[in-house]
């Protein structure tokens, strides 16, 4: 279906982690605890009681990981930082041992010819700045996140050329503030607007900060999770919630980094919140949209406080173990309007999905279902790619089964199978896959936006 001669041969191959997810090591070295490290420990916030304290130790593995990248013949891989491993409290004073681990990661990355991707934030906020009140409900936020962003790039910028604010800013804002169902596990509508808004101009500040700090030439981008919000029904009420969805979960924080304004709804709904000069503010030029996708979304109309409720995809639909949807079409689309909607380079910076399966009897791991979802999914990079789509290059989430915040352990997204007692790797029929199309780069690219 795919082949590597169907890709240009500078397209950027990878893979895309998160600190959280695979790291452990949660208490080494001096590193601070995230909200994620207090949510995970309270009793039925994750299932199975799963917490991310060893994860798939990859502060201690990373070289093996970064030599599993290199054999799948990945010219990218995009990881975050975690915020509390080099400010344990968010700010003050930096944890050398910290930076160190991210020194080491980097080096390691270049020497094998990957290009590091550095994401500022995947979704682990110091617990220290949650405590004290300045998490993302609080405006004063902004400066400290653009601080940790100037340390990041003083340290790592002389090596890391290509640089993301927020992974998912939608997501995490609405299932940690909004819905309640993941850190710090607040639900509350209000919560959730002031977090959107302030992680919007905490984007603006950042890049700005990443603009003086970096020598020129960085490619600075962001990170959403755009999906189509289709309604559940062809009644005006599912319609209307569908759009409401459409803005809460999409436009609400793309469209403010990416064009400048919030959408009409969303404009609406936050009020005063918005002071003159704001969405200026959060409007910073960027080189670079990574485009996080996996299925399309169902809105349903209910008198909530948000006046919609995401609902299962239609009955008969084809689903994955996260009951998400299987639709290449709905991902070609997404590619095709968002390269439209906000006229820059896109990388696929997550895609994939979660099954089971676990090594054979000769130690082979034959996700066999996954092979065909990628095969497919890719099929449709190249069909938005032959409608006029700016797609650049395909990071898979995920390298590693890991960590799947709510759901634990249980979903495995890796390309690489992780056995969670020995912590070994196997290496799944679809990470060979990968690599055999990733084995048509050009290596002179890099692997980075913009150097094609
Ligand atoms: C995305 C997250 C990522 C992972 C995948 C499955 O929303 O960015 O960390 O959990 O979903």
């Amino acid at each position: 279906m795919v082949s590597r001669s169907d890709f240009p041969k500078d397209f950027v191959w990878g893979a895309s982690t998160a600190s959280y997810q695979i790291e452990g090591a949660f208490n080494e070295d001096g590193r601070g605890l995230s909200i994620w490290d207090a949510f995970s420990a309270e009793p039925g916030r994750v299932k199975n009681g799963d917490t991310g304290n060893a994860a798939c130790d990859h502060y201690h593995r990373h070289k093996e990981d970064v030599a599993l990248m290199k054999r799948a013949n990945f010219g990218a891989y995009r990881f975050s930082v975690s915020w509390s491993r080099v400010l344990p409290e968010g700010r003050g004073t930096p944890n050398e041992a910290g930076l160190d681990f991210y020194d080491r990661l980097v080096d390691e990355l270049l020497r094998n010819g990957i290009a590091p991707w550095l994401c500022l934030y995947h979704w682990d906020l110091p617990l220290a700045l949650h405590e004290a009140r300045l998490g993302w409900t609080n405006r004063e936020i902004e400066p400290l996140f653009a601080d940790y962003a100037g340390l990041l790039a003083k340290r790592l910028g002389d090596r890391v050329k290509t640089w993301a604010t927020f992974n998912e800013p939608n997501m995490f804002t609405m299932l940690g503030y909004g819905a309640g169902v993941h850190a710090p596990g607040i639900r509350d509508r209000e919560a959730w607007l002031d977090a959107v808004h302030h992680v919007n101009l905490a984007h603006g500040a950042a890049v700005r900060r990443l603009r003086a700090d970096l020598p020129a030439g960085a490619q600075i981008g962001s990170v959403p999770n755009l999906q189509p919000a289709r309604p559940a029904s062809d009644t005006g009420d599912d319609r209307a919630a569908a759009a409401m969805m459409d803005s809460a979960m999409n436009r609400g924080t793309a469209d403010p980094v990416f064009l400048g304004r919030y959408d009409p709804i969303m404009r609406e709904w936050m009020g005063d919140r918005v002071k003159p000069g704001d969405e200026a503010a959060i409007y910073t030029p960027l080189d670079w949209l990574g485009l996080n996708h996996y299925s399309p979304t169902y809105a349903q109309a209910r008198a909530n406080a948000f006046g919609f409720r995401n609902v299962d995809p239609p009955e008969g639909s084809e689903t994955t173990l996260m009951g998400w949807q299987v639709a290449p079409e709905a991902f070609r689309d997404t590619l095709v309007e968002t390269s439209k909607r906000y006229g820059l380079p896109v990388y696929v910076t997550e895609n994939g999905m979660a099954d089971d399966v676990e090594p054979d009897g000769a130690g082979r791991v034959e996700d066999v279902g996954r092979v065909s979802y990628l095969k497919r999914y890719l099929g449709a990079v190249l069909e938005a790619r032959a409608a006029g789509a700016d797609v650049r290059g395909y990071l898979v989430w995920s390298l590693l089964d890991n960590f799947e915040w709510a759901m634990g352990y249980g979903p495995r997204f890796g390309v690489v199978h992780v056995d969670y007692k020995t912590l070994e790797r196997t290496p799944k029929a679809s990470y060979h896959l990968l690599a055999d199309l990733a084995g048509a780069v050009r290596r002179h690219g890099g692997g980075q936006p913009g150097t094609l």
